[in-house]
């Protein structure tokens, strides 16, 4: 499991049509409301943002006019399209393996892509993007989670109709990686209602981790 193999999947997404809610894994799943008010308990009118996989935009287009700017990183044009256009948003059509920021951030936002990167690849990536965060600044990831073990899915799945691939690793694991880079406070929410998570051996939960 790795990148590579989940990017046929939003290749193919991107390629067949989009709309804005096609960077939702289906459309049962957008919960850019819910996502955007808890993201805008963590910013204000300074606030510097680095999105990385940003998508659509279907977030970020509900709270990019609260904050000073917005750098969005997205693999796919096709998706990125779908970003408003305003002056205090740059969005950068590159794969976030590979991009180098020039700047340093307030808040990291990492929304439904790290299960797209096996344990290797995320800690390479969380290295790297630590280095563009302010000594103050906050990294905030969302995904779901394994909740007793990893949960790994690479296979055929019925409910979407292709090939799927993501690596949902156990919730404390990925908190202890976090820690091991440095990340020392690393807070934990329960982000979404109940009934939003309905697998019963994975959870989705947002992770708020500062270096102090
Ligand atoms: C589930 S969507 C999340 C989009 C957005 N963050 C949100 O919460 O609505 C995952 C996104 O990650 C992008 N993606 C996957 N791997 C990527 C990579 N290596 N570099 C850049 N984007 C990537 C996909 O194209 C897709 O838009």
């Amino acid at each position: 499991m790795n990148n590579e193999l989940c990017l046929g999947f939003w290749k193919s997404k991107a390629e067949n049509n989009p709309t804005i809610k096609t960077s939702k894994v289906s459309d049962i799943n957008d919960f850019s409301e819910i996502d955007k008010e808890f993201i805008l308990k963590y910013v204000n009118k300074e606030t510097k943002i680095l999105d990385l996989a940003a998508g659509t935009g279907i977030t970020l287009n509900k709270y990019y006019d609260k904050v000073s700017e917005v750098t969005a990183v997205e693999k796919y044009k096709q998706f990125s399209d779908f970003i408003v256009k305003a002056p205090n948003i740059t969005v950068i059509n590159e794969d976030i393996s590979v991009f180098e920021p020039q700047n340093q951030y307030d808040v990291i936002l990492m929304f439904g892509i790290v299960s797209y990167f096996n344990r290797d690849e995320i800690e390479k990536i969380y290295q790297k993007y630590l280095k563009y965060l302010k000594p103050n600044g906050k990294l905030i990831i969302k995904n779901q989670f394994g909740i007793n073990e990893d949960v790994i899915v690479a296979n055929y799945s019925e409910e979407l109709g292709c090939d799927y691939f993501s690596e949902f690793r156990q919730i404390q694991s990925e908190i202890n990686m976090l820690k091991t880079l440095g990340l020392n406070k690393n807070e934990l929410i329960d982000i979404y209602p109940p009934e939003c998570n309905r697998w019963g051996n994975t959870h989705f939960y947002a992770i708020v981790s500062s270096f102090s």
